[in-house]
């Protein structure tokens, strides 16, 4: 083990150590939203003339997406940039004057970078291949090639089409295609969707479960009609028609609700607390994680509007997306049940969520979980493996968890895995622990939420 910083590790730092704090105090912007950075990008890349992004999330992620965007013959210019947030101006050809690239296209460890890019690719004349670090190589593509192949797209990998490097050969026409997810996933579903505008016609997309909508509601902000069918049981069916042109558009990017998550359970748990939380992204289909927290209990104040501008302002045709400033203050947490349609909702602060759940009065149980050991590591283990450390007692059967809680951690070396949903959730243990808490590799914080390791400190008051 290395020099242990007391803060603000270093991406490349080994360990990171937090302790606990008596006070959680401040007023926090977050990066700009993760999901909705890399569909601006890439939107922007399919749009001829200039767009402008501002407050992009500047996380390792979402620069993968913009070095791609670059490789693919847009410009891409950074203007402004606090180290969390960034402003793009991006400038293309249009779809039709995108180039094919020399090198390989490097997703690092961005799981949306790989599947959206790869319905984009699907339909444009050019062979790209995608590729990533190695826990990116460990996850699934099946799901993408399986709907892509239905619609004409030549696509392959490795271990059988099942791993990336995952090699994209357009070239050939698409059919549009009426088809259910295998899985409910928002990269799988916006693949799709983006495959589809270079399809024949008309394409539907059936979801079992309302996942993330927000390539919907920006192709619909940039000119693009997509029709939504909901039926009585809760599916959801959305159709796109292929052949129209992507607009481009001036846009402000929402603080990532997935990294506001940390905050609210920091603020819920924590015996002396009050955190504000500037302009987060709350649509609906994200905001599981607060509804979850109030539900066991959390007091978390809401004031909408939230001070973002036009035009991702939500409005009552599913265009833009809504904001709210957020304040959370020390709650009485109860356990709860959630089932496979919370964590779907939930899909990304399921982790953090069980750190909520080791305090909460009761025994959480959350059932379903399997798609969290497709993440960026398993995190089911992960986070299971982390916590007990610290004293939480956890135990998985199959694919269910149960949290039981009143637990009070202590201080221990937990492993992010080199995951930053991991890393961040043991960070806020650390914050809530008694005595010193060790985090293993915790630079992947970066990886979404660059400055988290500041913020922490900030918050300490
Ligand atoms: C994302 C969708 C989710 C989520 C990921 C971002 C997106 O993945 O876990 O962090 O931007 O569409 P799945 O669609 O695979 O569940």
């Amino acid at each position: 083990m290395s020099s242990l910083p007391a803060h603000a590790p270093s991406p490349s730092a080994d360990v990171a150590r937090i302790a606990g704090s008596a006070r959680l105090r401040g007023a926090l912007s977050l990066p700009g939203d993760k999901s909705i950075s890399h569909r601006a990008l890439m939107l922007a890349a399919l749009a001829a003339g200039e767009s402008r992004i501002e407050g992009a999330g500047d996380g390792a992620d979402v620069r993968s997406t913009a070095a791609i965007v670059a490789a693919l013959g847009a410009s891409v210019e950074r203007l402004d940039y606090d180290g969390r947030t960034v402003t793009y101006r991006v400038v293309s050809p249009g779809v039709d004057g995108l180039t094919e690239p020399e090198g390989v296209l490097d997703c690092g460890n961005s799981g949306t970078s790989l599947r959206l890019l790869a319905g984009l690719l699907a339909g444009l004349p050019m062979t790209c291949i995608l590729d990533g670090d190695a826990s990116l190589r460990r996850r699934p593509v099946a799901r993408i090639i399986e709907p892509l192949r239905l619609m004409g797209a030549v696509l392959h990998a490795r271990r059988n089409d099942s791993l990336p490097p995952l090699t994209v050969v357009g070239h050939t026409p698409l059919r549009s295609i009426d088809i259910a997810t295998p899985v409910p996933s928002a990269q799988v579903k916006s693949a799709i969707l983006l495959a589809a505008l270079r399809a024949d016609g008309r394409t539907t997309v059936r979801e079992a479960v309302a996942t993330r909508d927000h390539t919907e509601r920006m192709l619909r902000a940039r000119g693009v009609a997509v029709e939504r069918e909901d039926a009585p049981d809760g599916r959801v069916a959305w159709t796109v028609q292929g052949g129209i042109s992507v607009q481009t558009v001036e846009e402000r990017v929402p603080g990532d609700v997935s990294a506001a998550a940390f905050w609210l359970v920091a603020g819920a748990v924590h015996p002396d607390a009050e955190l504000t939380l500037h302009a987060v992204g709350v649509n609906p289909t994200r905001r599981a994680i607060i509804d979850i927290l109030r539900s066991m209990g959390a007091d978390i104040e809401e004031r909408p509007g939230g001070g973002v501008g036009a035009p991702l302002n939500a409005t009552a045709d599913g265009v833009g997306e809504p904001v709210a400033d957020l304040v959370i203050r020390s709650s009485a947490l109860q356990a709860v049940e959630l089932g496979p349609l919370d964590v779907a909702a939930a899909i990304d602060e399921i982790p953090v969520l069980c750190l909520a759940a080791t305090a909460a009065r009761g025994t959480t149980v959350i059932r379903g979980t399997g798609e969290l050991r497709h993440k960026e590591s398993d995190r089911i283990t992960g986070v299971a493996d982390g916590l007990r450390a610290m004293g939480a007692r956890i135990s998985i059967d199959g694919d269910d968890l149960r949290i039981e809680g009143g637990t009070a951690l202590q201080g221990a070396i937990a492993d992010s895995l080199d995951d930053h949903r991991l890393a961040m959730t043991f960070a806020v243990a650390g914050l809530l622990a008694s005595g010193d808490t060790i985090v293993e590799r915790p630079g992947s914080a970066a990886i979404s939420y660059p400055g988290f390791f500041d913020d922490l400190e900030r918050v300490r008051a």
